[in-house]
């Protein structure tokens, strides 16, 4: 190396030590370790579909788990779909356990919508920190672990065993993920008494939490009729038959809905039923033949039942009102999860006196400060649904006051004050939670 090239080399190493130094995001070894950053860096995570990084996710999870001193297991219920179980023993096994549930993965994001790259955790000086998943749900699943790290260093032991849980596939219905360990017999030895999941954003002040969740059905319906010219009028064509099963659902849609913009009910205690697709037609050239009437025709529907609904009376409509036989019609319908737990309940969570959970929970938000919203039952589902079928008491519930509700859209983000509040009022209820000793089981 001549003298010139030295000092060329040495400049060029300095300029970029500067720059480094200068993008905390570039270097992660110059970045401060809080609980703040730690969150970034599990949004940095491409844990979004089709093809979420689950193996980066679990090992930084399991990281994060070992600096606190959590057990920590792993299950692969279906192969490369890896599930994270950490555990926080507490002094008394015999007592049911407390679970703390979020999802690994995240929906897709459209990087050139976003203000801010979707997986580079920007966090404006505002605070905002803009990712895919900001809200739902990689705050809580950082959110745990920070709390009980706190909860931790300030010598807090549980009497109840606390279990942290980290699922993949919920943005794909949870087939594969909770769907599995719900019904597996590593889930029945955890004995889980009450869990956790995630819930949703609320521009007000107050926390929103869930009771349950709305099922999910695709509903399928078919016709066949006589093919026929399209000048002429006849009886019972494909289309015709069709088009009054939309014209009575629309009318029962609009019964719904109406109750809604009545102010009677809010949007998920209402069944929603929603045209998705229409097919049908004689294709020609670049169009459809517009004189022929075509002897096929389909729609598919999305219905959302609340779990105050008796779901066998909504089958009963379908088969005998919207995709009757006589009508010459068929009907496919697919239901996405349960609609009853094993004992043929509703899948719904007492929020009242009768859950001793419940009590404890909403002592434990007021405890730090949090001011509760009413119970809700979810528009959508979650994984929440499958803890519910095991009988489980479970609330849907994601600390975020003041803040846009941005799930699955663009620009998705948390604001880091929010965040760091959130961690204080999971402390109150991972403490309330896991040594109340009383009143179950
Ligand atoms: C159903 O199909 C049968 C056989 O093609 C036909 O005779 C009947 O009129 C059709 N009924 C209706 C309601 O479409
Ligand atoms: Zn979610």
């Amino acid at each position: 190396m001549s003298p010139n090239s030295f000092i060329s080399f040495t400049v060029t190493v300095l300029l970029s030590l500067t720059i480094l130094l200068a993008n905390p995001e570039s270097q992660e070894s110059s970045e401060p370790d809080t609980p703040v950053t730690r969150f970034q860096n599990y949004l940095r995570i491409k844990t979004a579909h089709p093809n979420p990084d689950y193996a980066s996710a679990v090992s930084y999870l399991n990281s994060q788990a070992q600096s606190i001193g959590l057990q920590s297991r792993t299950f692969q219920f279906t192969p490369n779909k890896p599930l994270l179980l950490l555990t926080w023993p507490g002094s008394d096994p015999t007592l049911p356990s407390l679970l703390l549930n979020s999802h690994l993965d995240s929906v897709p994001a459209e990087p050139s919508k976003w203000a801010h790259p979707p997986f580079a955790a920007h966090r404006t000086p505002g605070g905002d920190i803009f990712a895919r998943g900001a809200q739902d749900d990689k705050c809580i699943a950082i959110q745990y672990l920070e709390a009980i790290r706190n909860l931790k260093a300030s010598n807090f032991n549980p009497i109840r065993t606390v279990h942290v849980s980290y699922v993949p596939d919920e943005e794909i219905g949870g087939m594969d993920g909770a769907a599995k360990f719900a019904v597996s017999e590593e889930f029945k030895e955890l004995k889980v008494g009450f869990v956790l999941d995630e819930g949703q954003a609320n521009p007000g002040d107050e926390f929103r939490v869930f009771y349950a969740d709305r099922t999910p059905w695709n509903l399928i319906v078919k016709a066949k009729g006589m093919p026929g010219h399209g000048s002429r009028m006849f009886d019972n064509s494909a289309m015709e038959n069709l088009m009054k099963s939309i014209e009575l659902m629309t009318r029962f849609r609009e019964t719904q809905f109406d109750e809604v913009k009545a102010g009677n009910a809010v949007n998920s205690e209402v069944i929603s039923v929603n045209p998705v697709y229409l097919k049908s037609g004689i294709v020609s050239g670049d169009g459809f033949a517009m004189n022929m009437q075509p002897s096929e025709a389909e729609a598919g529907f999305n219905i959302r039942i609340p779990p105050t609904v008796d779901p066998d009376l909504v089958k009963k409509r379908i088969a005998e009102e919207w995709a009757p036989e006589a009508r010459n019609l068929t009907y496919q319908l697919i239901e996405n999860g349960p609609t009853r737990d094993y004992m043929g309940r509703p899948l719904m969570t007492p929020t009242d006196d009768s859950n001793p959970w419940w009590s404890v929970f909403k002592q434990a938000i007021a405890a730090a400060g949090g001011k509760l919203a009413k119970p809700e039952i979810l528009a959508s589902t979650t994984d929440a649904r499958f803890m519910r079928q095991q009988g489980i008491p479970t609330l849907g519930f994601s600390p975020m006051t003041n803040t846009p509700i941005l799930l699955h859209e663009h620009d998705e983000f948390l604001k880091d004050t929010i965040f760091l509040k959130g961690i204080k009022i999971y402390e109150s209820i991972i403490s309330a939670l896991s040594s109340f000793e009383g009143g179950t089981q």
